[in-house]
């Protein structure tokens, strides 16, 4: 079916309370193992496509994957930019017919952020396409940052609430705790900071950096991780107004641990697609249990579609 952009989808989520997963495409075999789990879920997904992997595979590459990908598809897809970096490469992506933009202006000073999320809006919307916007710093594990570093970049509710009426973002993805790109689940969310983030601006929420981040209460139990009561885990962020949320370094473990045991089975492999397929399958599995997790399955819609999606929507994408 037509790529679907994440604007209605992502108000069903909110309303609904579940969120959607964004998952990161790197290569055929992600992008396959995340829309045949979305199919068997029947799952509404999101596939980003972040700076490395544009580095990587290119812009054209990229998108030509996720398309393909979603015309075959029997469930709604979402081309997302991820942590789109400028002004230019929004309107880059927007030609190149992403159903979803991002800039990531949190590197810059407030007001700037607000000026180029702004001007995203403005042109992103004249063609009905949603922007996400980033507020508060989300830092890479490279960054080293201790956890006060870590909390001292948390979104604030009050400049949330100027950030949503200045820019007209859509959604926005909040810094509440997470880290990017952490090999282990042990990271607690700020879920008082997330109620306040909420009343204030009423949008859906983003989460990054979900791999870092504790699952549940009872996978908190057993990595005896003691939580205080403002905080919480993936599954409460879920239930306080997390609409999206972000995956990727899980993925990519899963991939290489997938072919690394396969490659270890057969050693002498001459055949790629023999080790590369097992490598597909771990990323399913993860893919499995996120979607699961978020509440997003069952919820693709009838005849593939998306409850309350504008038939207009879906037309402009034909
Ligand atoms: O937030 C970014 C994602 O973890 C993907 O990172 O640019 O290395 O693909 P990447
Ligand atoms: P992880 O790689 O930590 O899962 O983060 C993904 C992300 O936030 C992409 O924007
Ligand atoms: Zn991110």
């Amino acid at each position: 079916m037509p790529l679907v952009t994440s604007k209605e989808l992502l108000k069903r989520a909110q309303a609904e309370g579940f969120a959607v997963g964004a998952f990161n495409a790197n290569n055929m075999e992600c992008v396959q193992a995340v829309i045949e789990t979305a199919e068997e879920e029947q799952s509404p997904v999101i596939l980003q496509v972040s700076q490395g992997a544009i580095a990587y595979a290119g812009l054209e590459f990229a998108t030509m994957l996720v398309k393909t990908a979603a015309e075959l598809a029997t469930v709604p897809v979402v081309l997302h930019l991820d942590h789109g970096t400028d002004f230019l490469q929004n309107v880059r992506c927007l030609r190149a017919g992403f159903t979803s933009l991002m800039f990531d202006g949190s590197s810059l000073p407030l007001d700037e952020n607000i000026k180029i999320t702004r001007k995203i809006t403005e042109i992103a919307h004249a063609v009905g396409v949603p922007v996400e916007a980033e507020l508060g710093k989300i830092p890479k594990v490279e960054d080293n940052l201790t956890q006060e570093q870590v909390d001292n970049l948390m979104a604030d509710p009050e400049q949330a609430q100027r950030f949503v009426e200045e820019t007209d973002c859509d959604s926005m993805a909040v810094a509440i705790g997470s880290v990017h790109g952490m090999k282990e689940s042990i990271q607690p969310l700020n879920i008082e900071r997330l109620d306040e983030i909420k009343q204030r601006t009423g949008l859906p929420l983003v989460l990054h950096g979900a791999s870092g981040v504790l699952c549940t209460r009872a996978d908190a139990a057993e990595k005896g991780v003691k939580l205080e009561p403002h905080q919480g885990t993936l599954e409460d962020a879920i239930k306080h107004g997390i609409s999206k949320v972000n995956v990727a370094t899980e993925l990519s473990m899963a991939y290489l641990r997938g072919m690394k045991e396969a490659f270890e089975a057969r050693p002498g492999e001459k055949d790629m697609r023999k080790i590369m397929l097992p490598g597909k399958n771990a990323v399913k599995e993860v893919v499995r249990y996120y979607i699961k997790l978020f509440g997003s399955n069952g919820k693709a819609g009838r005849n593939g579609a998306v409850s309350g999606l504008t038939a207009s929507e879906i037309k402009y994408h034909e």
